[in-house]
């Protein structure tokens, strides 16, 4: 294996860390403490594990956590009520509601209710603009997580050929628009792509958010590009014994890791830098809700 790793999880301590100085500074300097509520409807397993995982990271870095999980039954009016209220309340600065939610319910609606500048998942439809137009937005985590290791790794990102696979609302459009921001040449590949093989061998920077255990192999890599891999894809591994399974990304890592650069793993890689980054971002909307100064070093 030639490539450098990156540390998703050691970088995800150094950004709760930040998150952690800036929260001291608001509530001492301040008298503000930055408050994340959470929403679940239903008991979608996945959904149960990310919601307590987030709650308990948010108390840790010396936030307020409130979280609100509903029956799976739960109406839209009901639902839309909760979000108006949270909209309102001053000590909440953040508002999640976790997807996906149960069928009945309108993701595009339920999304588009949460106040903007509450938004810390950066997909109400205001941020998707105001970050394609390149003005202050709340940005999605995982590819501010991406974008934070990237700028980490190169420093800075000008001129470089990016590549990402996929283009889904919540990884591969607005890392596209993050990337072209930073100045890189951006292109978006996806299953109707052609010969995408040749496009992601033209790349300094290949982000694979597909969804497709193992989809990008080494032979589709330039020697020394950097390769995000965004998947996080439960596979069988009989290896293991009957019945077992293991996680593995959107990349191949071992092909991957003889040709590239350097590359994140799965786990440990970009998965850690997703709540990091949610916590980043309520301490940002934090900030701009009461007119101090962006929190350094946790801004796209
Ligand atoms: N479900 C899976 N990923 C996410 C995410 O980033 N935000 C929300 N709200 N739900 C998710």
């Amino acid at each position: 294996m030639g490539a450098q790793i990156i540390d998703g999880k050691a970088f995800a301590g150094v950004v709760r860390e930040k998150v952690a100085g800036h929260v001291s500074r608001l509530k001492q300097v301040h008298g503000v403490t930055p408050g994340l509520a959470v929403v679940l409807v239903g008991e979608d397993p996945a959904s149960q594990v990310y919601v307590r995982s987030k709650g308990k990271q948010t108390v840790e870095t010396g936030m307020n956590s409130y979280e609100h999980r509903l029956d799976a039954s739960t109406g839209e009016g009901e639902l839309l009520d909760l979000i108006a209220q949270l909209n309102a309340d001053p000590a909440v600065h953040g508002i999640l509601v976790q997807l996906p939610l149960p069928a009945h319910l309108d993701e595009d609606l339920v999304i588009n209710a949460i106040a903007p500048e509450k938004d810390v998942d950066g997909f109400h439809i205001s941020n998707v603009g105001l970050l394609a137009t390149g003005q202050k937005a709340m940005v999605p985590c995982t590819p501010l997580g991406c974008l934070m290791m990237l700028r980490d790794h190169h420093g800075n990102l000008s001129g470089m050929n990016a590549v990402v696979v996929g283009r889904s609302n919540i990884v591969g459009k607005p890392m596209a628009q993050l990337l072209l921001r930073d100045s890189c040449t951006v292109t978006i590949a996806h299953s109707r792509t052609k010969e995408i093989e040749e496009v992601t061998r033209r790349a300094d920077i290949v982000v694979a958010a597909v969804g497709r255990p193992e989809m990008v192999t080494g032979d589709w890599i330039r020697p020394g590009a950097t390769v995000i891999d965004v998947g996080i894809n439960r596979i069988d591994a009989p290896e293991k014994g009957q019945g077992k399974t293991r996680l593995v990304g959107d990349c191949h890592f071992e092909s991957c890791a003889e040709v590239a650069g350097a590359i994140t793993p799965v786990p440990g890689g970009v998965g850690p830098m997703t709540i990091a980054c949610l916590l980043a971002n309520t301490v940002t909307a934090c900030c701009r809700m009461h007119g101090l100064s962006e929190p350094e070093g946790l801004t796209a």
